[in-house]
């Protein structure tokens, strides 16, 4: 076979960046997935055959659907990003959402449409017609669960009846292909039925644990996340601390319900399993009496019909060569899910990743790779570490090519007024922070959060959003709030970085109570989505349908000119329109909070930078720029944290006219200098600097450390609304002048409540 040399040179380049990415030694794991499919195969002419073989296996496919849908959700990345030498670009997969709290994102099909995911299924509405009064939700209970049989269980029919009774809900038994109990809409008049987007799998913990150990549970959560509904329930009836294998099953409900979204609901027993089908029944009723109008349809995917969904189910098993390599790489032990699907995502068949090693091997001047594969089944030894690999003398040109390119950009940006305005003025006004702390500081004590226990004994924990948990302040944030009680709520733009966050806190604090949501503060429609799931999510936890604290800290420093999804500059698009928007979306949850509940904006001592502002819709939202290869970051930065400042007196002052008890109480928190991936976007030379010398200037922290004038904020007693925390240990200093500005922040609260309802109008929110 005959490669180019670029083909070549892009082989080796993707098998080490491959490597790379995977961060182990995953040069030699890749190697050994390699041989032991070898193993498996023998060789290459008789894959056709084993692949044959596979695609008898049902369960097969749907080990596939639950990659796919875990790739994509915590991934989202394309394949064709990495392509692959002599190989066509790897198909697009079916994607399907595999989460109840909107980790999806991308889109999605569904029975052959385009759809948009996350945002729920609805049932078709004609022009002024009300859901309720056109359409009965019946839930429907699998004709194979043993409540719903007659012949051996005519005690629970009784108590099944009952339950209809008492919740006045209909109950039809039908056979389910997936799942135990469904619900769907059924048309008054018509008769017509659609899938509403809940789907509930109910298991014993006994059972829980015999199918945990026959891979029966996994199979099922695949179906799951297969059949196309995105609100997936998993009932455990029975108490898992008194099993004898209670921590796996712990573990295996954490992962579910943590790791791919599913939403874990616990119950006593049979009877207490019915009578939460009849609670989930009218939560699920009001959800979309409330929720649909006619307009609103057209921002929604419909559901599917009864007879679709159940075409559709059938239709899980099938499965295509992409699938089956998947299912081939996780029969190889050791090899996870997200290891196969990191080789897929190079490697989309057997054959791409075969070839991909005999060009590797022969760079590294191995010659008969067959001989070296099977020695190096049995001798580890023979596996190359990534570091003995030669480098091919074009990768060396890259690699020095890069370099320079860096170099340049470094130069460059040193020769740019922004970086001596980062460099002097940032400076300056850090000092002046400090100075202030010295000279006219007051202090505030943390108080404990309100954790109230209910009358059946649970406990009511507060709940705590924090926009950009996935790293830095945020990520400290949400560990130390979860270890003052909170159950916090991680907000971020990647599914992958949230659920890595997740495992991380448990880690260190294993009774943390979390949640992660996917948001992307850029984007109103993401917010939109947000906002649901964290309802949903509160509803179906049988929650306060209320937060008591957000704490908006998600931003940025860009260096490029660019937009969010509204169109808006993307660093004020996200650091204060973003967090604008947010805050107003959310503010009826805090408003319903049964105890004082807070914001918390997170802003920079960068904000004293700004001495004047010329205020006005187009410079609000940067849609216009003069020169875009002039960006003026460092201005943009600094004018989005005053402006945040600003938009936080502003509310503190209007909450406070209506109601003087600080019901919503607003708190700014600027955390100082601390060392996070805020400047992952400044040459990396420059930020590596730049971080040197802070320390010697004794200015850096550490984000465990940074992170105590959030939570100072966040614990704060309620008349340090309206406030500005610095320094950690309580303490509150002034902002600048300007921020104090009544007029300018009256002004930028007229234009941030423009776009806020511009926005609502065009994406038609249920401003409820
Ligand atoms: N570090 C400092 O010295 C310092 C000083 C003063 C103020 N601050 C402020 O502190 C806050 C936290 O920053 P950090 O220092 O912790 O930086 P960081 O490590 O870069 O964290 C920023 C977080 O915000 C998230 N984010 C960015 N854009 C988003 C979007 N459109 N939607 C949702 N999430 C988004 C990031 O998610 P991704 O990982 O997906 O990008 C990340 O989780 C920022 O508001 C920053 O301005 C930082």
């Amino acid at each position: 076979m005959l490669y180019s040399e670029e083909q070549i040179d892009d082989a080796v380049a993707d098998v080490l960046l491959a490597t790379q990415r995977m961060r182990t030694s995953a040069f030699g794991l890749l190697l050994y997935v390699y041989l032991q499919i070898m193993k498996l195969m023998f060789a290459f002419d008789s894959v056709g055959k084993q692949m044959e073989i596979f695609l008898l296996k049902p369960q097969v496919a749907m080990h596939i659907r639950m990659l796919v849908c875990y790739h994509h959700t915590n991934s989202g990345k394309n394949a064709s990003d990495y392509p692959c030498p002599g190989v066509p670009p790897r198909r697009s997969f079916i994607l399907q959402p595999c989460s109840s709290d909107n980790l999806g994102h991308g889109t999605v099909k569904f029975i052959g449409l385009n759809t948009k995911a996350s945002i729920l299924m609805m049932p078709p509405l004609d022009a002024g017609e009300k859901f309720g009064e056109i359409y009965d939700v019946v839930l429907i209970l699998d004709d194979r669960e043993h409540f719903t049989r007659s012949k051996n269980g005519s005690r629970s029919k009784k108590f099944m009846e009952s339950i209809e009774t008492e919740f006045k809900i209909q109950i039809e038994v039908r056979r389910l292909e997936v799942g135990d109990g469904l619900w769907i809409a059924k048309h008054k008049y018509t008769g017509s039925e659609y899938v509403l987007d809940f789907i509930v799998e109910r298991k014993h913990v006994d059972d829980l644990f015999s199918s945990i150990k026959d891979s029966r549970y996994r199979d099922q959560k695949l179906r799951l996340t297969g059949c196309g509904l995105q609100r997936l329930i998993y009932i455990v009836e029975g108490d898992p601390n008194s099993h004898e294998a209670g921590e796996t099953i712990k573990t295996a409900c954490f992962t579910t319900e943590i790791l791919e979204g599913f939403d874990v609901q616990r119950t006593s027993g049979l009877g207490d399993t019915l009578r939460k089908y009849g609670y989930l029944t009218h939560a699920i009723t009001n959800y979309y009496g409330a929720h649909i109008t006619n307009d609103e349809m057209r921002n929604t995917r419909i559901c599917p019909s009864y007879k679709d969904f159940l075409k559709k189910c059938q239709d899980i098993d099938k499965m295509t060569v992409s699938d089956v390599f998947a299912v081939q790489l996780m029969q190889v032990s050791q090899v996870t899910e997200e290891i196969a699907l990191s080789v897929l995502e190079l490697y989309p068949t057997l054959l791409s990743l075969a070839r991909a090693y005999s060009l590797l091997l022969s760079l590294s001047g191995i010659n008969s790779s067959f001989d070296f594969l099977w020695k190096c089944c049995y001798q580890s030894k023979y596996v190359p570490a990534i570091s003995e690999l030669p480098i091919h003398p074009r990768t060396h040109v890259n690699l020095a090519r890069e370099t320079m390119k860096e170099l340049v950009e470094a130069m460059m940006f040193v020769l740019s007024s922004q970086f001596w305005r980062m460099a002097v003025l940032w400076t300056f006004s850090i000092i002046f922070s400090y100075l202030q702390l010295w000279w006219k500081s007051q202090s505030f004590p943390r108080l404990s959060p309100n954790i109230k226990t209910e009358s059946d004994g649970r406990l009511q924990r507060p709940v705590c959003v924090i926009t950009g948990a996935t790293s830095g302040l945020g990520a400290a944030a949400a560990y130390a709030l979860s270890r003052e009680g909170f159950y916090v709520v991680l907000a971020g733009r990647s599914t992958h970085l949230l659920s890595e966050m997740v495992k991380e806190i448990k880690q260190r604090h294993p009774d943390a109570h979390l949640k992660a949501i996917q948001v992307d503060i850029a984007s109103f429609q993401s917010m939109l989505r947000f906002k649901r799931s964290l309802e949903l999510w509160l509803l179906g936890s049988d929650m306060h349908p209320s937060v008591q604290l957000l704490i908006n800290n998600a931003g940025m420093l860009a260096t490029s000119y660019r937009f969010t999804a509204e169109g808006y500059e993307q660093m004020m698009g996200t650091n204060y329109i973003g967090t604008f928007l947010l805050a107003n979306l959310l503010l009826p949850l805090l408003k319903n909070s049964y105890v004082p509940s807070r914001i918390v904006n997170v802003t920079s001592f960068t904000h004293r930078c700004v001495s004047s502002i010329q205020l006005d819709e187009e410079t609000l939202t940067g849609k216009y720029c003069s020169n875009p290869k002039q960006y003026q970051c460092a201005q943009v930065y600094e004018h989005s944290k005053l402006y945040l400042l600003l938009f936080s007196y502003e509310l503190h002052r209007q909450l406070n006219r209506v109601d003087k008890s600080n019901q919503v109480s607003i708190m700014a928190a600027d955390p100082g200098v601390v060392e996070t991936n805020i400047m992952k976007e400044i040459p990396s030379y420059l930020s590596l600097l730049s971080l040197k010398v802070l320390k010697l200037l004794g200015l850096l922290q550490d984000p465990d450390y940074g992170v105590h004038s959030i939570i100072d904020a966040a614990l704060a007693p309620l008349e340090t609304s309206g406030k500005y925390f610095f320094g950690g240990r309580g303490r509150t200093i002034r902002s600048s002048v300007v921020s104090y500005d009544t007029k300018l922040s009256e002004e930028l609260w007229t234009i941030s409540s423009k776009l806020f309802l511009q926005l609502k109008l065009e994406f038609k929110e249920d401003s409820s």
